[in-house]
């Protein structure tokens, strides 16, 4: 299927001097803006909140953090009434920056270990040394918002005022931030370190107990940052980058670099019967890495599976940020895979879905979760070698269509379904972009299915680069 790149706009609007490294500085301010400056025409149907998390300080305990993951967590709200946008921004006020704040000894973060004797290594990861340092994602679950990273320590907090309300016990050592809804509830996947490992599947309806829905044994666990779901059954991608959970326990390196890249093993399709437990299969593609899926579903015996796949792990220490202040950090290819799945036979096929760069992706999540999709929004890689545009790809004819504009650097894109609107594009994407060359932010408004801009909305100050968020719809 060859792809086409349409609709590409460079339109200039200010002089273009900095670059991406404006956005990894600390953010020191907390602020709240009743109205920000919008220019173009914010949807009136925009009544619900976009709320993002991500690394805010990078200084942790009197020295720099060492990779993206580690800063410190930082929540973001823009506010949407009426063609309007409002916006705040509030740290997180977890154990983690208390004890930055303090000068007490950091606790374990995913690469920025301060734990170098073999009792307190074991101590930070076997006990409530986790770090609850939420900057990856979050949940909306009945009515209570959680900020999520991959530790088993979900920070509940207030998505009108941000502010911190305190953290639950979710199961597990090493679990994601990329649960499901599904049926109601919310579905996760935890990884149990001990001599026996297992991975667990849960579900839980209120994010404070949660129902064993299934567990597999292992014996290396993979490092795994998201998983996917269809009609039946729930699939977790285990490339090889593992590790043996004594190695986790004992070495003295950090949670990430006590894994180990195996070139010669493939990646495991796990694939589990979500209503009942039961393991269907496990399948074999080529390795490779895998931080987020895009969707997957069944279609008929196949079970198809599309993620945006690295060719090894490298792009893990492309992230480390003494790699990305650089002027050309590089991040390494990744690219829209698709791979199906003959569940009775076994085997497994591999093709890329368009040629072009994409990560942090987005689907219609409400209408196609699960189901068969045809469209995938997220941010992709250009000639800079970082993140600095959005793109849109048609899964079935490769098509890709791109927002780009030189200077200015986009984060993840949430898709906000047009209620009027029929389509599985219908609607808009709301990504926070940086403005290098002004060190300021602004949230950008695309129509899903054009990419054409249709508002943007000036933040006071750079927003450093996150991860994920979500668009809350207003409570009726
Ligand atoms: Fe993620």
């Amino acid at each position: 299927m060859p792809p086409t790149t349409t609709s590409t706009t460079d339109a200039p609007r200010a002089p273009r001097t900095g670059d991406h490294r404006v956005g990894f500085r600390t953010l020191d301010r907390e602020t709240r803006v009743e109205a920000l400056p919008v220019e173009g025409d914010v949807p009136a149907w925009l009544t619900g909140s976009l709320v993002r998390t991500g690394p805010a300080q990078f200084e942790v305990g009197g020295r720099g953090a060492r990779h993206w993951f580690d800063g410190l967590a930082m929540l973001h709200r823009f506010g949407f009434a009426d063609g309007s946008v409002s916006y705040a921004n509030r740290y997180l006020d977890t154990e983690a920056r208390r004890r930055a704040s303090s000068g007490e000894r950091p606790l374990a973060e995913f690469a920025s270990d301060p734990c170098r004797s073999i009792f307190a290594r074991v101590q930070s990861l076997f006990s409530p040394g986790f770090t609850d340092n939420a900057n990856v994602n979050l949940v909306r679950l009945g009515e209570r918002c959680m900020a999520l990273t991959e530790t088993p320590l979900p920070i509940v907090f207030d998505e009108e005022t941000l502010a911190t309300i305190g953290a639950e016990r979710s199961p597990g050592d090493h679990t994601t931030a990329h649960p499901h809804h599904v049926d109601g509830e919310l579905l996760t996947y935890a990884v149990h370190f001990g001599a026996r490992s297992t991975y667990r599947i849960h579900a839980s309806a209120d994010g404070r107990s949660y129902r064993e829905v299934a567990r597999v044994p292992v014996r290396e666990p993979g490092y795994m940052h998201s998983f996917a779901v269809t009609q039946r059954y729930a699939v977790l991608a285990e490339h090889p980058l593992l590790v043996n959970p004594l190695r986790l326990a004992l070495s003295a390196e950090s949670f990430i670099e006590s894994y180990r890249w195996h070139a010669d093993r493939p990646t495991r399709l796990i694939v589990i019967d979500r209503h009942t437990g039961v393991l269907r299969g496990t399948y074999e593609a080529e390795p490779c890495f895998v931080f987020h899926h895009i969707n997957a579903y069944e279609d008929g015996a196949e079970l198809v599976l599309d993620v945006c796949a690295y060719d090894d792990d490298e792009i893990i220490r492309s992230l480390f940020l003494d790699r990305l202040r650089t002027a050309e950090p590089r991040l390494p290819r990744v690219e829209p895979r698709r791979w199906c799945v003959d569940l009775d036979g076994g085997s497994v096929s591999s093709e890329r879905l368009a040629d072009v760069s994409l990560e942090l992706p987005r689907v219609n999540y409400r209408a196609v979760n699960g189901r068969r999709h045809r469209y995938a929004w997220g941010a992709g890689a250009g000639d800079v070698g970082f993140i600095d545009r959005i793109v849109k790809v048609d899964v079935e004819s490769g098509d890709v269509a791109t927002w780009h504009e030189p200077g200015r650097y986009p984060g993840e894109p949430v898709f906000v379904q047009d209620p009027s609107g029929a389509g599985e594009d219908a609607g808009v994407l709301l990504s926070v972009v940086l403005d290098a060359a002004r060190e300021t932010s602004f949230l950008l408004v695309l129509d899903a299915a054009t990419l054409e801009e249709r508002a943007r909305a000036e933040v006071p100050h750079a927003i450093p680069f996150g991860f994920h968020g979500q668009y809350l719809g207003a409570r009726s």
